[in-house]
């Protein structure tokens, strides 16, 4: 049974992240989607620059094409990002936007985008990466014009936009507690106390072999999304993917196979826990070799679209009876 079947029946979603181009070229990429996945979040296609490529001017056509193969396919959407740091348009970038203006425009991009997609994105990444390293308000754009909260101002435009749809705030390296994971929940949590509408969060859950070590760090996992559950927000994992040093061996995918294993045990044990996403599904289209060089074959489906001993865990998880919550 395909691992889209496994996770309907308990009730979560499953899926990757999907870029334009094969999805309309490619047929196995297509077919394979819609065999193994239950939801799709467009890997670019909804980021500033590409939707919003003049001030007032949207280009919703790729992106279009993406939900238009969800909905036809009985897919999910999860929207792909309102309010990032990166992937900006020069047009946005280039100005030192005075404050009223800087939040004219966040509420009229939200409101235009969130808008556009409203009955069809069932969740939005409202805010991408709003915390740095050491848990302080990352440094960007946004934070310049107009302050700390640019925050509240996003999740509240989303609502308003998409009154049904859930609104979460997504982060890498928050797996663990950490300085970064801590400034995350305060953000949160002050977010939620001031009552403004963030419904999850979502764990990027870019990971590597040799970095975060599962074994080591699973309790840690475990506890930080115990934490974040109970401020009564729904979990999600958005963009795992596991790289490792090419040419991949057989011990370094079966390593990879019980950081997959690890990330999607420790979540299943928490009722909060909604949906599984990896960026990409298959090696052939994967960010990873772009951006760690000497690195890759980070997904559960090799070149040729098999499926890897990472595919065979995720798949041994979900078949596994749910755990006494
Ligand atoms: C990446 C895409 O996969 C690449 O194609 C693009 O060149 C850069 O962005 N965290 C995120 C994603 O939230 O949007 C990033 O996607 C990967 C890291």
């Amino acid at each position: 049974m395909p691992l889209r079947e496994l996770a309907t029946q308990r009730g979560l979603w499953i899926g990757p992240c999907v870029a334009s181009t094969p999805l309309a070229t490619e047929p196995a990429y297509a077919e394979t989607l819609r065999r193994e996945f239950n939801v799709v979040t467009p890997e670019n296609d909804m980021k500033w620059a590409l939707i919003h490529p003049a001030r007032g001017r949207y280009d919703f056509a790729r992106a279009d094409a993406i939900t238009g193969f969800a909905t036809a396919n009985g897919m999910a959407v999860h929207g792909h990002t309102l309010v990032w740091h990166n992937q900006n348009p020069a047009w946005l970038t280039s100005t030192a936007w005075p404050r009223d203006e800087a939040i004219t425009l966040l509420r009229e991009h939200i409101a235009a985008v969130a808008g556009h997609y409203a009955g069809t994105v069932a969740a939005w990444d409202v805010v991408n990466e709003a915390i740095a390293n050491d848990g302080s308000l990352r440094q960007t754009p946004w934070l310049d014009w107009i302050g700390p909260d640019y925050l509240a101002i996003a999740f509240r435009a989303a609502a308003e936009a998409d009154p049904q749809a859930k609104l979460l705030y997504n982060d890498y390296g928050a797996e663990a507690v950490n300085a970064k994971s801590d400034g995350i929940y305060r953000l949160l949590s002050d977010l939620l106390g001031a009552g403004v509408p963030v419904h999850g969060i979502g764990f990027q859950c870019h990971l590597a072999i040799d970095g975060l070590d599962i074994a080591r760090d699973r309790a840690s996992f475990a506890r930080n999304l115990q934490r974040f559950a109970a401020l009564g927000l729904e979990l999600y994992v958005t963009e795992m993917d596991v790289r490792l040093p090419l040419p991949a061996t057989a011990g370094s995918l079966a390593h990879q196979a019980e950081i997959y294993r690890g990330v999607l045990e420790a979540c299943l044990a928490q009722p909060a826990f909604r949906g599984f996403q990896t960026w990409g599904f298959t090696d052939k289209y994967s960010w990873i070799p772009h951006r760690f060089l000497g690195q890759g074959a980070a997904l559960p489906l090799d070149e040729h679209y098999r499926p890897k001993p990472a595919y065979d865990a995720l798949r041994e998880c979900l078949l596994a009876p749910p755990a006494a919550r």
